[in-house]
């Protein structure tokens, strides 16, 4: 079962509210690139990420392929720059030496290719096509351009320069949350069926038995970071994996990414501004070796993306897999720090409306989530509608992260979203929590 806030009534509610989406999403794109001059557009802020303007026509080639092209049958608006936007035949690294279209010609392409979208949105028919049924494509093309305004959320915060980003800082803390929360043995069902716009490795949903566990109940901390720090955790091989101590020496990883010293503690720095770091902030900025060799050290483990998502959607009244943590009703700005409503993560303890019925707070927003298990299909997994969405990314190179970061759109965060990166990254919002095995004494009612 799926909220009802997601399948409209009928193909004319359907319609409206993919052109809010649309429209939305788009306003946000426009945000993030004309924040920043063109000069700055153009340039690569770090080889890790693509110039500004390549994810800019990026996805608007992405809108044309499905929408205008495959879903509308359209004959093509720009064929000749297929090649260039396509992620696998140009390697970030190379994007800046590319004949990308300058930025006034891919805002102009993206508005042409809007346009028929838009005119082909007023005419198409929600028949049971996969493709279709349910908006799904459009979902899709949502969901990719907000990933893609994630990820030049996070060019911005590599970018040198004055601050161009404002938002007001998050909401203070209302409740007081700490320790951790017993998960009872049992099944549950993980992914889904029912999700309209869920992607393919979110499905199909399936049953899975976890045995008791112990999962934090709000992300680990600056504060408690600061204090694997302060106690040479960086130092200790003990802590980390043999591929983790090796890059942490290679990469020479003394605290997590944008901190450095300031007198006796540390700040941070977020979109071209230097902030004391704030104990009670859930840390971000750490990559899985870093979150693994923190966990080792406070005598627990990451937990796995089974025991994250059971912790995040499971219901024990009714025993149901819910789409977010407080129910199956879409996220407001009570339930969690998402859609870069703000520009970083809230303290803990500032969105009770958005626990768990087990009392585990802030799994969506704020940060991304390491989990200890690599990216794989569900069972039954089927590559829709396309491999190099999820299938090709299969395998032991990625983790999945989950819950969304402040930088994630709702229309890309619920309960069963799944993302992944290498293990070593750490220019993503990503920060994690904790989860240990319950003892048999704990796991008795
Ligand atoms: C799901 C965030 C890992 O950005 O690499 C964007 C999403 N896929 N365009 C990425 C994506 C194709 C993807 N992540
Ligand atoms: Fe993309």
């Amino acid at each position: 079962m799926t909220g009802t806030t997601t399948r409209p009534a009928g193909p004319e509610q359907l319609r409206s509210r993919i052109a809010a989406e649309l429209d939305r999403t788009r306003a946000r794109t426009a945000l993030l690139t004309e924040a920043v001059d063109e000069a700055d557009l153009t340039r690569q802020h770090s080889p890790l990420m693509s110039p500004l303007v390549w994810d800019l026509a990026h996805v608007g080639n992405q809108e044309e392929l499905w929408l205008v092209r495959d879903v509308g049958g359209r004959e093509p608006v720009r064929r000749d720059i297929d090649d260039l936007y396509d992620a696998f035949k140009q390697p970030r690294r190379d994007r800046p030496a590319l004949p990308l279209l300058p930025p006034q010609e891919a805002r102009a392409y993206l508005l042409t290719v809007r346009d028929k979208v838009l005119d082909l949105l007023d005419r198409v028919a929600f028949t049971e096509r996969p493709l279709v049924a349910d908006g799904f494509a459009f979902g899709m093309i949502v969901q990719h351009e907000q990933q893609h305004d994630e990820t030049m959320l996070a060019t911005h915060q590599l970018r040198a320069g004055p601050a161009v980003l404002h938002a007001p800082p998050p909401p203070e803390p209302t409740v007081r949350v700490d320790g951790e929360v017993l998960v009872p043995a049992g099944e549950f069902t993980m992914g889904t069926d029912t999700d309209p716009w869920a992607l393919d490795n979110e499905r199909p949903a399936h049953r899975v038995h976890l045995p008791a566990y112990v999962i934090d109940a709000a992300p680990v901390t600056n504060g408690r970071y600061r204090e694997f720090i302060a106690d040479g955790g960086y130092d200790d091989p003990r802590w980390w994996s043999p591929a983790g101590w090796r890059h942490r020496r290679e990469a020479e990883l003394v605290a997590p990414m944008h901190w450095r010293r300031d007198g006796d503690g540390w700040a941070y720095r977020r979109f071209g501004r230097w902030a004391p770091v704030r104990d009670d902030e859930p840390v971000v900025h750490v990559c899985y070796h870093e979150a693994r060799a923190y966990a080792a050290w406070a005598g627990k483990r990451l937990p796995t993306e089974a025991e994250w998502e059971k912790a995040a959607r499971w219901d024990p009244a009714s025993g149901r897999s819910r789409r977010y943590p407080w129910g199956d009703d879409d996220p407001t700005a009570e339930h969690a720090n998402l859609g870069q409503r703000h520009l970083w993560p809230a303290p803990v303890g500032a969105y009770p409306a958005g626990a768990s019925p087990l009392g585990v707070h802030q799994l969506i927003g704020d940060v991304w989530e390491w989990t200890s298990t690599p990216f794989r299909g569900h069972p039954g997994f089927t590559a829709f509608p396309y491999r190099e969405y999820s299938e090709v990314f299969f395998g032991d190179d990625h983790r999945v992260l989950r819950g969304g970061s402040f930088g994630t759109d709702r229309a890309a965060c619920r309960g069963t979203f799944r993302n992944w990166d290498f293990p070593i990254r750490r220019q993503i919002f990503s920060g994690f929590r904790c989860a240990r095995d319950a003892r048999p004494e704990e796991s008795q009612p």
